[in-house]
């Protein structure tokens, strides 16, 4: 895997796809880039405090990075490098740089993430934002994650055709790693794209199982990993279900092994404590994508 790629690229996407079992284990927590102090998120410090150990990666905005994560932290950071849009707007598409590549470099990230709005009103500003973007890292041998957003308006269209279509788009354009959402017939998503594809995990599933089955067929399905937000940390035992879905991700288990696994240590002291009051308008905002 990468043998395309220059030294400085390779030694970097290592840190995200493992040498070991060419897997991804990246836990996401930008979302605030554009929905503010999403709930699960308000205290990122706090709430990813216990899941760091467990994750290979982090993806994050460059700010959340100065402020809530120790410069000792051994793992890989991919920074959200597209934004401009907030959750009040009309959509969200409307992206553009938000972080240069030698910001990047300096804060020694290993990936720079772009979203794409294909099929919305901003698609061809979201793709020109990615082109500059690949050109700019070029530069300093930075991966680029491309992530095939769907806005408001697009958020249903979670499925095969679109899904190919935008995730195929993003590698043409020489994204390293595409970001996108698992859906029925996936495998033919990952057969038309030709670089590693991770997933998302979307808004809060109903149950731990549901996480774990998502997991376990985007992988069996030709995912190389997952890059997850709100199913970890809005979650009831975030640590504990991060560590079922890592037990699919780099320890082979089946969705009956994790369940059982994330039972065993889905207990008071796993328990994620709610510090704010929680109103259905923040769930709501916190699932419009
Ligand atoms: C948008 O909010 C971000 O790009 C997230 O990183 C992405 O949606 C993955 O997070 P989740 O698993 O919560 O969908």
């Amino acid at each position: 895997m990468f043998d395309h790629v220059g030294w400085g690229k390779k030694n970097r996407l290592r840190k995200i796809v493992q040498q070991e079992d060419n897997r991804v284990l990246m836990l996401a927590i930008d979302h605030g880039y554009f929905m503010g102090p999403t709930h699960g998120m308000e205290k990122p410090r706090v709430a990813i405090h216990e899941l760091l150990p467990h994750i290979d990666s982090l993806m994050l905005s460059p700010g959340i990075l100065k402020t809530d994560v120790d410069p000792d932290q051994d793992l890989a950071f991919v920074l959200r490098a597209s934004g401009g849009n907030s959750v009040l707007d009309p959509d969200i598409d409307d992206e553009e740089l938000i972080l240069s590549a030698k910001e990047a470099v300096r804060l020694n990230a290993s990936a720079i993430a772009i979203s794409v709005y294909i099929g919305t009103e901003h698609q061809h500003q979201t793709l020109l934002t990615l082109a500059e973007a690949i050109n700019e890292a070029a530069e300093y041998d930075l991966p680029v994650l491309g992530v095939t957003a769907v806005g408001k308006k697009l958020k249903d269209k979670k499925e095969k055709r679109y899904l190919a279509l935008a995730s195929r788009i993003v590698a043409e354009y020489g994204a390293d790693i595409v970001k996108t959402y698992y859906c029925d017939g996936f495998s033919e998503v990952v057969a038309k794209c030709p670089v590693p594809i991770v997933i998302a995990g979307g808004p809060k599933l109903e149950t731990y199982e549901d996480v774990l089955n998502l997991t376990y067929k985007a992988l069996q399905e030709g995912a190389v990993g997952v890059d997850m937000g709100r199913n970890i940390w809005q979650s009831e035992h975030p640590a504990a279900i991060l560590q079922g879905v890592k037990a699919i991700v780099h320890g082979g288990a089946s969705v009956a092994e994790a369940l059982e696994l994330v039972g065993t240590l889905a207990n008071a002291s796993t328990a994620r404590q709610e510090e704010f009051e929680v109103t259905q308008e923040d769930i709501e905002i916190s699932s419009l994508h």
